[in-house]
């Protein structure tokens, strides 16, 4: 029977339907009478309760049902905001038109994705490292194939996490049946390693006193703390992961919001290609949330305990279970690695650079320790002493601003608060004056 108190966990999307949620959990109640005979998945059922996007949705709605005339500004989601630059949306519009033809129709693609995307992808992001094209999994997004990444591994391999991180990986491992039951007291999971991130260490985990696991999820720059791992750090990490044996996801989503010398690629780092595996998306870089499109590199020297390689398995995980990335979102990932279309899409992410240190700039001169901002598009902002459900409530209240607790991300985050940098100027200008007024 379904017992809400375990109701499902959602990820960041959820966030922007909070209708939608609120009715499926009422079909949820109201579904218990005529019940299958169909058990539940027990590692479902393993899911916390009160997940964080869902109570933001919740209380994004409860706000607006309370202040119906308020203003809100959302710094919450992660979400691009900015329009396409027109060459990659016509590209696609284009190409969409196309299939209409008996000429231009095309159905299926390879299931590793566009030979010429993928090769764009390789000599774009991956030219000094000696990434080859065969190497990249072009994919509907990072949280799919982090998803898919799961499946390839089972439920039999232990995973690392950094606490606080984005919250895909430790669901992905409860759902695919890694992880112990979730324990109040501590807020963790059992059976994850959960690696402390935090100012006092420089955000990156203190690897002496980090127990081995199979798995290491690293995501750099890092959600949510935006901050980006120095080479001497993946050096470090690489290093740790080969003297145990174990395989790192390196997740690269935000990598285009690096401004300093940090690493952009795990594969910039000397003997990453025998223990890593990278996950990036075109989401952030090019503001493809909604059009879906990431990819995946599996470099070939990367092998499972018997020797075996594990790109291809991931090939076989790829064709069982997905078959290839949406053809017109393909087209539009090629036209943002065009030059034209390059140049287009940093202007953009640059216009969002920009409002992460308006932000920056805001939290500081009213006195708050702010960290991130730099070289991501989230402000992790401290507010010692304090729970950040109590931050993220007054904040809220007393001038409608949408953030996220820190405490959302895992036992770290506590005392923080995350804060999103996307978002058209004018708002993020009025979310400037407006925390002046609070703070000052
Ligand atoms: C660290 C990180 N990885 C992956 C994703 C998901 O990216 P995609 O839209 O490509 O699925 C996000 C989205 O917010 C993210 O923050």
């Amino acid at each position: 029977m379904y017992n809400s108190s375990t109701g499902n966990s959602m990820l960041c999307r959820d966030f922007m339907r909070p209708r939608i949620i609120q009715a499926s959990l009422k079909t949820q109640k109201e579904g218990i009478a005529g019940n299958t005979k169909v058990p539940r998945n027990v590692n479902m059922e393993k899911l916390r309760s009160g997940y964080l996007f869902p109570e933001i949705s919740k209380r994004e709605v409860q706000h607006i049902e309370k202040y119906p005339d308020a203003k809100l500004i959302s710094l919450g989601i992660g979400d691009t905001t900015e329009p396409l630059p027109d060459i990659i949306a016509s590209s696609m519009a284009n190409y969409a038109l196309s299939l209409s033809t008996a000429e231009g129709y095309r159905g299926y693609g390879a299931e590793q994705g566009n030979k010429a995307l993928r090769k764009a992808i390789a000599e774009t992001f991956y030219k000094d490292v000696r990434i080859k094209e065969t190497e990249v999994f072009v994919s509907d997004g990072a949280q799919c194939d982090i998803t898919r990444l799961q499946l390839l591994l089972g439920s039999n391999v232990s995973i690392a996490v950094q606490d606080p991180s984005f919250p895909a990986y430790v669901d992905s491992s409860v759902i695919i049946g890694q992880a112990g039951d979730f324990e109040d007291k501590s807020r963790m999971y059992g059976n994850i390693e959960y690696m402390k991130c935090v100012p006092q260490t420089n955000f990156f985990p203190d690897l002496a006193k980090t127990s081995r696991t199979d798995i290491i999820f690293f995501c750099s720059p890092n959600n949510p703390t935006g901050h980006a791992a120095t080479r001497q750090q993946l050096e470090q990490l690489v290093k740790f992961a080969k003297e145990n044996g174990s395989i790192i996801i390196f997740d690269s989503a935000y990598a285009a919001y690096i401004t300093d010398d940090s690493p952009r690629s795990i594969f910039e780092i000397p003997g990453a290609r025998e223990v890593a595996i990278e996950v990036s998306s075109f989401s952030k870089f090019a503001g493809f949330t909604g059009i879906r499109l990431g990819w995946t590199v599996v470099p070939e020297e990367l092998s499972f305990s018997n020797g075996f390689p594990v790109i291809n398995d991931f090939n076989r995980i790829v064709c069982t279970c997905f078959n290839g990335a949406s053809s017109i979102a393909q087209v539009g990932g090629l036209a943002c690695l065009s030059p034209e279309g390059f140049a287009a899409v940093c202007s953009i992410t640059d216009y969002y650079k920009e409002n992460a240190k308006i932000l920056l700039n805001t939290f500081a001169s009213l006195g708050l320790k702010v960290y991130g901002g730099k070289n991501a598009p989230y402000l992790w902002v401290h507010f010692p002493g304090s729970k950040s459900w109590d931050v993220f409530t007054e904040i809220l209240e007393r001038t409608h601003i949408i953030t996220v607790p820190g405490s959302g991300f895992g036992p770290a985050g506590e005392e923080f608060m995350r804060v999103c940098a996307f978002g058209h100027r004018e708002s993020i200008l009025e979310a400037a004056r407006r925390l002046e007024n609070l703070y000052l």
